[in-house]
């Protein structure tokens, strides 16, 4: 029998994606966890909302799975959130949306959320954690690592490899067999020409270097 899952997260996405779950289905959600500072209140979404630091008393992770759900606003917490829920034994959830295109041969690990509308090209591989939203197109043998964030429309040529914790913008296009080094931060609309430096930010078109972020990390406001 499947198991039950909790939700890691009670931001803006966390809310998000759970309605896409209760609508696409998929998944059953039983209740959120949230780190305790976060935690004001015992109800998310009609569902409990317990601490993290004591999620595992509730929920044992060998009777539910998680699903950690984390917005693009500091990319880097997408991998600390990740490990934290690794890190109690949960096994982690995909979430693949209503009308998701996924290849027969794709090699995905966990927690990764795609969208309404998404096709994956044949011939690809998916790590861990990432966040691909609706309406995306991916190539054939894309490469991509780990808690990285697509936004929605975006169209990338096969062969392209996006290595971890990078972000692509809203309605942005790589050419085929583009390579993205760790943390790219790729601007909204942005027509990518050629593979970037680690920890740079691209935007326009043909996208053009415009700054660096090696010590912060991607993050947006
Ligand atoms: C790239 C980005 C992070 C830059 O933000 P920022 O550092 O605050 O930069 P600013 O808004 O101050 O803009 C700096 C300059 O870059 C230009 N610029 C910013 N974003 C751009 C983009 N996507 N394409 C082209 N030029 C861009 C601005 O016009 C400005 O130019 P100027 O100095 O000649 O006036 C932001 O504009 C962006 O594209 N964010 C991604 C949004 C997105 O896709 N969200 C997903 C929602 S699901």
């Amino acid at each position: 029998m499947k198991k039950k899952t909790i939700v890691y997260g009670n931001g803006q996405y966390a809310r998000l994606i759970h309605q896409n779950i209760t609508d696409q289905g998929g998944l059953e959600i039983v209740a959120f966890t949230a780190d305790r500072k976060f935690v004001t209140e015992q109800t998310f979404r009609g569902l409990p909302l317990v601490d993290f630091e004591e999620v595992e008393k509730i929920y044992p992770p060998d009777e539910f799975t998680m699903l950690v759900v984390i917005a693009f606003w500091r990319m880097r917490n997408r991998e600390v959130m990740f490990n934290k829920a690794k890190s109690k034994g949960y096994s982690l959830e995909n979430f693949i949306g209503s009308g998701v295109i996924v290849p027969s041969d794709l090699i995905m690990g966990e927690n990764n959320i795609i969208n309404e509308g998404v096709i994956l090209g044949p011939f690809g591989r998916l790590g861990d954690n990432n966040m691909i939203r609706p309406n995306t197109y991916i190539g054939h043998n894309f490469k991509i690592h780990s808690h990285c964030y697509v936004a929605p429309g975006c169209n990338i040529g096969g062969g392209c490899e996006i290595k971890s914790l990078s972000f692509v913008g809203i309605g942005s296009t790589l050419r085929d067999r583009i390579t993205l080094e760790r943390e790219t931060l790729i601007g909204a609309g942005s027509l990518v020409l050629q593979n970037t430096e680690p920890w740079s930010k691209y935007v326009g078109s043909p996208a053009r270097k415009m700054g660096e972020h090696a010590e912060t990390g991607i993050a947006f406001g």
